[in-house]
């Protein structure tokens, strides 16, 4: 199943590779804003002489035929950076922009499909198929997968197959589980109004801070009273603004938080229920309720024959010490609108090494990760593509 020409052709192109990702590294650029980045994965491409076309505002979508007919697969890459500052000290192809950062290693995800694509050209002849490579840009705010869809990245492709680098993943570890891998990611805005008024006189006034402070305390008990104690659900409320000043009784209260979970009926008892809070508590103290539930990215569900052909590569390929069963996170990952509509799997390749300080979190300023994963993860995406096409079962 494994095509054993790939792992050579990787291993010519890894200098190239890194020296890529090391590119994109000094230069990071926010979601949408991925100019420079898209014109030097186009650039890449025309040398390879493949076909491309750009997606507005960012991003590219390449397709390789194969030399013979057949399905199409899709491979997809996000190409974005981060608003955050990088402090790392030890390395010398740190980020050139203050406040702009790869902290989650996205580079290493277009270095790497790139280098599938340099792999997957040289082969093509041979490919009962055809490959599309994606450059999505805007994975971190959760709009480019959407942006691309609009604009037809699904169009005829049978399977789609992504990747991330993972940082609480070990290195030489590659994780391709069957079913959900990533939780929903919804943001939620509560608004309480109440009746402002002179801090001395509270039988006056209808305290927003009474209403919010009591919706906090109470919201949890959603989690662990109504959603069913198999499932996964969070329910957190990061941000309260109320209140101006140490003796007025505050009128208004904004929270805003975030809901995960991984079964989307669990996700609608769980946003019906914070509505009743809402309403609820609000009534209890006099004030009222408004619930904006923004829907953020799906559950990422890696459908079973996917995932099971992803982890008889990474066995076959790499060994069995390689395959390791990471568990589902509650990040976000809008891979999911790609899944949602067409079956698919999606891998975390391990890159946590003590040994070169890549064990830090995705997003802290000190993030970076081990190149030696990515040889792995590139010949990973050439393998899945040669391996779903050459196979009749799907
Ligand atoms: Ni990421």
């Amino acid at each position: 199943m494994i095509n054993s020409k790939i792992a050579t052709l990787v291993a010519h192109y890894n200098q190239e590779m890194i020296a890529f990702r090391r590119d994109l590294h000094r230069h990071p650029e926010l979601p949408f804003e991925e100019v420079r980045t898209t014109n030097r994965i186009a650039q890449e491409l025309d040398k390879l002489g493949i076909t491309y076309r750009r997606t507005e505002p960012t991003g590219i979508i390449a397709d390789i035929q194969g030399g013979k007919a057949g399905k199409t697969i899709l491979l997809r890459a996000d190409i974005d950076a981060l608003p955050i500052q990088e402090i790392n000290q030890t390395i010398d192809y740190k980020s050139t922009i203050d406040g702009k950062m790869h902290a989650c290693g996205h580079d290493s995800h277009t270095a790497m499909l790139l280098t599938a694509a340099k792999v997957l050209n040289d082969i093509k002849h041979q490919l009962p198929g055809n490959v599309r490579l994606v450059f999505q840009p805007a994975e971190e705010i959760a709009q480019g997968a959407k942006a691309m869809i609009k604009q037809g990245v699904l169009a005829g492709v049978d399977n789609v197959f992504g990747m991330h680098i993972w940082s609480q993943t070990p290195i030489n570890k590659i994780s391709c589980i069957v079913g959900p891998c990533f939780a929903s990611a919804d943001l939620l805005t509560v608004r309480f109004k109440g009746k402002g008024g002179h801090g001395s006189m509270p039988h006056d006034t209808v305290d927003a801070v009474m209403v919010a402070s009591a919706f906090v305390m109470n919201v949890q008990a959603i989690v662990s009273r109504e959603v069913d104690p198999l499932e996964s659900a969070v329910v957190t409320i990061g941000r309260m603004e109320v209140g101006t000043r140490f003796n007025v009784i505050a009128e208004n209260a904004i929270l805003e938080g975030t809901v995960r979970c991984f079964n989307l009926a669990e996700r609608e008892k769980i946003i019906a229920a914070i509505k009743r809070y809402a309403d609820h508590v609000a009534a209890m103290y006099r004030a009222t309720a408004e619930v904006d539930y923004v829907y953020g990215t799906l559950p990422v569900i890696n459908e079973q024959r996917s995932a099971l052909l992803a982890q008889s590569i990474i066995t076959q390929a790499f060994g069995e010490s390689y395959l390791y069963n990471e568990r589902p996170t509650t990040g976000g990952e809008d891979f999911s609108y790609y899944t949602e509509n067409i079956p698919g799997a999606f891998a975390l390749l391990g890159s946590g090494n003590p040994t070169k300080d890549t064990q830090w979190a995705h997003h802290h300023g000190c993030f970076n990760i081990d190149e030696e994963a990515m040889t792995k993860g590139a010949e990973l995406y050439a393998q899945y593509a040669w391996a779903y096409l050459n196979q009749d079962q799907f």
